[in-house]
């Protein structure tokens, strides 16, 4: 039998424990294990090497992504740091042009100066990404969606591309999810997550995750783990599996959700566009439709129309939360240009589309229609104070 994906969420890893039959995996807080004689142990010698909790998480991580290795690290960015230190200087990435900010930082500013050096496309075309390949290009990092634009790669032909070439092909799934897409079934060497936000779900653990099926990689990944050292508490271990338990119920009920508001937010007074994959006028409609298991995610973008005074927006919604981060239960939203993007360029955050009145909802678990009415009072209390300065 064939295991559903609802099914994997709360069982992978999670068998009760042999010891005291306990159906929740233990938080082992050791450090260290005792050993019969020097080098004969039950599998755990020191706690940044491999640790019962984690690795019950690891588990859990590579059932979900359909990987047979998973590694779990104190952020998503933690992982990402690990996976670039398998490259060497001169190697040289194709990214996404608009990758998420963090990730767009750590290989501008620090592994730049390490002699790892990038070139970012609109890989919405894959040949962008064979046109942007060198002889010294090694890798491919796109997401799907990006964010905030939510853009959609065709994962099935870029990963085709990047194998033409002999290169490693990267999804981060943090936005999708696996409920939604999985990359590595899809052609992608490797996934990368943020588990702090859809995994988690909860905005109360900061985590990360690389899973692959290259066998060869994951004992180099294994290596780096620990050599490194970017390893999660065995505490933030159990609050990941925590979150993960609900993961497919909360997905399912915020994607349903989001295509809701999606739909209301389309004929909404006071908002100019909306970006949603699951909008049949958005670009991506058609890839999502084909490669996603849901409608069309739980993040949705769209612009106020100028008149709109976006601080009074802003000030006026009670329900959602104004805040970063994005995945809970909570809804959250926040306006890009001055909150996660807020470091780039005013020139080419325009030039993307990131203008001063678009805007990322996070769809939560709360009711919908609460959700729908909170926004609709914001937006018109957004357009009656048009004459404040936003
Ligand atoms: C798409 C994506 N990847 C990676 C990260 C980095 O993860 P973390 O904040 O857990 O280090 C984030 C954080 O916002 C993200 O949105």
């Amino acid at each position: 039998m064939t295991e559903k994906f609802a099914t994997t969420c709360v069982h992978a890893g999670q068998e009760p424990d042999g010891l005291t039959g306990a159906v929740v995996p233990p938080i082992h807080l050791a450090t260290t294990y005792a050993q019969e004689t020097p080098g004969h142990h039950h599998g755990f010698e020191y706690s940044r090497t491999d640790n019962p909790t984690r690795h019950a998480l690891e588990t859990v991580l590579g059932a979900l992504e359909g990987g047979t290795h998973a590694l779990a690290f104190a952020s998503g960015l933690a992982a990402e740091t690990t996976l670039l230190m398998t490259l060497k200087p001169g190697d040289h990435v194709v990214t996404v042009d608009d990758l998420y900010g963090g990730t767009h930082r750590l290989f501008d500013r620090v592994f730049a100066t390490h002699g790892i050096s990038t070139t970012a496309v609109d890989a919405r075309d894959p040949g962008e990404v064979a046109r942007a390949w060198t002889p010294a290009t090694v890798m491919c990092w796109i997401e799907s969606p990006t964010n905030p634009l939510l853009k959609i790669m065709d994962i099935p032909r870029i990963a085709e591309t990047v194998h033409a070439h002999g290169g490693v092909c990267v999804v981060d799934n943090t936005f999708a999810t696996p409920v939604l897409q999985q990359p590595l079934t899809l052609g992608a060497d490797v996934v990368v997550h943020s588990a702090t936000k859809y995994l988690g779900g909860h905005s109360d653990v900061v985590g990360g995750a690389l899973i692959t099926n290259n066998a060869e990689l994951a004992e180099k990944l294994r290596f780096l783990q620990n050599a490194a050292g970017a390893v999660p508490s065995p505490f933030d271990c159990w609050l990941l599996m925590r979150g993960i338990k609900t993961l497919a119920l909360r997905v399912e009920h915020q994607n349903a959700s989001a295509a809701r508001i999606a739909d209301w937010l389309a004929s909404a007074r006071g908002v100019a566009r909306v970006l949603y994959p699951g909008l049949p006028h958005h670009e991506g409609h058609e890839l999502v439709s084909a490669l996603w298991k849901g409608r069309g995610g739980a993040m949705i973008s769209f612009e106020l129309v100028r008149e709109a005074n976006t601080d009074v927006f802003f000030r006026s919604l009670t329900t959602i939360t104004c805040a970063e981060s994005l995945g809970a239960v909570e809804s959250l939203i926040e306006l890009p240009a001055a909150m996660t993007h807020g470091a780039m360029p005013r020139d080419q955050r325009e030039a993307l589309g990131i203008t001063d009145h678009l805007v990322r909802l996070s769809v939560g678990i709360e009711d919908p229609s609460d959700l729908i009415e909170d926004l609709s009072q914001a937006l018109q209390a957004a357009l009656h104070n048009a004459s404040e300065r936003s």
